[in-house]
């Protein structure tokens, strides 16, 4: 998919280009500074990127932060794509999945095999990391972690008051939910915007079965997108819609976090960035937390690996301080660090599990048996699935479904349409 193509998959017409080249444009990044693009900036996500940031420097190079917050990073996406049409892309950006071959595809991604050969990185990482890293056979971007996207966050106090038990099948869960709701609680957290509603409506296709979830999301077939397990798949999140509160819509993901750690909220459906949350509010899992795999999803796994991809630079000494930035990604120092406070595993299976918690051994062990069972899927929601493209216009149906009385049919022949996107 060309540049321009990428650029008009996000809407910008001219003017708000002009616009946001105007707020992207910082000075040059001087020699021995790299400049990091990244979404990272809820209270967990600040405190991991923290960590990079000073390992970084503790290398010799000085860290220029280009946040841009924004869940699931779809403005800091457009703000990439304005600095790279004007030709002055950062050294390097949080980029994941399908997204890292579009941009190999423009020419724009350095080669970083020259840190990856001497580093291992093939006999070190899992295939399914390895192979998302590369374009055309060669590194181009730096594995972070692995985030699990398939649990439901729930606040044990809220369950006991309600007189709840912990739900592990859907019927449990609309028990739980109603009993929440009776005691004048919020069951559902949630935060009402497009990849918050596609993240629930991936997590309940999942329920439907790993197979079913790879056929309909994965590879995008018709059979599968529009029968009748996707009707069933709607109507369980049209049920989800009557537990979520009024004021839903907008909410940042972090925030319905809160709802659930300060105990207004039951349950949240989140990926385990959610955990870094709970973790920087000094939560302890099975105590102040629980971490369940969302409604009969427990033997899948959908998976999301942050990368930070590299950006081609002239200047060879923005080319050397990559290489540093990508060898610190995957030294076991980082991957340890970094995924204590993001809630995510390292993507390294020798990094030393005992600092990690009940949660994240869970994901560790949960991600190898589902490996084994064939039942490991990469998140539609997160970027790993399908196109930038097919992903904006499932997410248009989905909420649009979320946020209006369309029924389950009229959903999925919208989905089967959206697959379509090119
Ligand atoms: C995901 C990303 C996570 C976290 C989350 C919320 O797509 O991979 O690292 O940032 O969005 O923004």
């Amino acid at each position: 998919m060309k540049l321009q193509q990428i650029i008009k998959s996000t809407f910008i017409t001219t003017a708000a280009t002009t616009a946001l080249l105007s707020v992207c444009i910082p000075a040059q990044v001087h020699a021995d500074e790299i400049e990091v693009l990244h979404y990272w900036t809820s209270g967990g996500e600040a405190k991991s990127v923290a960590e990079l940031k000073k390992i970084v420097e503790a290398k010799g190079v000085t860290w220029k932060d280009f946040a841009v917050a924004g869940g699931a990073g779809e403005n800091a996406t457009t703000a990439l794509k304005a600095r790279v049409m004007a030709g002055n892309p950062p050294t390097a950006a949080q980029i994941k999945g399908p997204a890292i071959q579009e941009w190999g595809q423009e020419g724009v991604l350095a080669n970083i095999d020259a840190a990856a050969i001497p580093g291992k990185w093939d006999t070190l990482l899992p295939k399914v990391v390895s192979n998302t890293m590369k374009y055309q056979g060669h590194y181009v971007a730096a594995p972070v972690n692995v985030h699990r996207v398939n649990w439901l966050w729930i606040n044990p106090e809220v369950l006991k008051k309600a007189g709840a038990k912990t739900p592990t099948t859907w019927p449990e869960f609309f028990d739980a939910a109603d009993k929440i709701k009776k005691a004048g609680l919020i069951a559902v957290a949630h935060g009402g915007q497009p990849w918050q509603d596609a993240t629930i409506f991936e997590t309940v296709a999942l329920s439907n079965g790993a197979d079913f979830y790879n056929k309909a999301l994965v590879k995008l077939e018709p059979a599968a997108l529009t029968g009748p397990t996707m009707i069933k798949t709607f109507d369980t999140l049209a049920k989800i819609k009557t537990y979520i509160d009024k004021d839903a819509p907008g909410r940042d993901w972090n925030l319905a976090t809160a709802m659930v750690i300060n105990g207004k909220a039951g349950m949240q459906f989140m990926g385990d960035w959610a955990k870094g949350e709970f973790t920087a509010a000094g939560k302890v899992p099975g105590k102040d937390f629980l971490c369940v795999p969302a409604p009969d999803t427990a033997k899948s796994y959908t998976y999301n690996i942050d990368s930070i991809a590299m950006f081609k630079q002239k200047d060879p000494t923005q080319v050397k301080d990559q290489l540093i930035l990508a060898t610190a990604i995957m030294s076991p120092q980082f991957q340890e660090i970094f995924n204590l406070n993001k809630g995510s595993i390292p993507v390294r299976p020798d990094v030393p599990r005992t600092k990690f918690d009940s949660c994240a051994i869970q994901s560790m062990n949960d991600m190898a048996s589902s490996n084994k069972a064939g039942t490991l899927e990469p998140s539609m929601a997160h970027g790993m699935a399908v196109s930038s493209a097919v992903q904006g216009a499932m997410f248009d149906v989905i909420t649009k479904f979320m946020n209006s009385n369309m029924t389950s049919q009229q959903a999925v022949t919208e989905l089967a349409k959206a697959a379509k996107t090119k």
